[in-house]
């Protein structure tokens, strides 16, 4: 049976991160699955490792959504980046090309980064008892101040001003049908479309591990999330996030 979920949205003017306030909401409150959390401004936005979280007020998306996973192994706690990864990937493939998923989720046109994702999972007696999901999409954003790699906006891309609520509406969709299939167990179709959607995959790229760089191929994903790439002498090996570095070339 297909369990509809619903996306109750919480509008919030200004909060630190749209992440504490959804993590608190779900210490203090019942909190609906699908529920959103949406704010104009965030003054203590959070990026992944510690890093601030650069969003104009009112310019761009950022967003929090509540999820209960507990029907997914604990092991297998990758695989809610990855569809959240690809709901956003399919929500903004409709207004630009060359979308992918730069491992492990952040959303990039180009070279570019548009968006990025930060999971919190709680976990508890082994279980995935909640898990909030931030999302920050630039929308209308044309200049970036902190020293983000190469961020980029919608409105930078094609010289168009979009509706943040109706971008929000088709991202929220697209993560959500992507749930769906994961609560299905889909995990086949899952890691099928995650991988053939990765920036720079069965490329040949530089990369950068503590002081050694390398030329080498990304050639997918293992199960507990971790980078593979296949070196010039064929061997293949697995980095976890922050291991590696992807190197731009000009
Ligand atoms: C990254 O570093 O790529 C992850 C960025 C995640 C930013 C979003 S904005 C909404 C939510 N609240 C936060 O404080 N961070 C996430």
């Amino acid at each position: 049976m297909n369990r509809k979920i619903e996306n109750p949205l919480v509008r919030i003017q200004s909060t630190d991160s749209t992440n504490n306030y959804a993590n608190r909401q779900i210490r203090d409150n019942d909190v609906l699955e699908g529920t959103v959390f949406l704010t104009y401004e965030q003054t203590a936005g959070r990026g992944q490792i510690n890093n601030f979280w650069e969003s104009e007020s009112g310019q761009n998306l950022t967003f929090s959504m509540v999820f209960y996973p507990d029907f997914l192994e604990i092991r297998r706690q990758f695989m809610l980046s990855k569809v959240v990864a690809l709901g956003i990937h399919k929500a903004i493939n409709k207004y630009v090309d060359s979308v992918s998923i730069k491992w492990p989720n952040d959303i990039y046109v180009g070279d570019k980064k548009l968006g990025g994702i930060l999971i919190e999972n709680s976990i508890m007696s082994g279980i995935l008892k909640s898990s909030v999901v931030g999302i920050g999409l630039n929308v209308n954003q044309m200049v970036f101040h902190s020293n983000a790699p190469n961020p980029v906006s919608l409105q930078l891309l094609t010289n168009t001003h979009f509706d943040c609520e109706i971008i929000l509406t088709e991202v929220v969709t697209g993560i959500n049908s992507y749930y769906e299939l994961l609560r299905q167990g889909e995990f086949d179709r899952i890691d099928r479309e995650y991988i053939s959607s990765l920036y720079r995959l069965n490329e040949k790229h530089g990369f950068r591990t503590g002081n050694e760089v390398f030329e080498g191929e990304i050639i997918g994903v293992n199960h507990i999330g971790q980078l593979l790439i296949r070196q010039n002498d064929g061997q293949i090996l697995d980095y976890h996030f922050k291991e590696v570095e992807f190197l731009q070339e000009d």
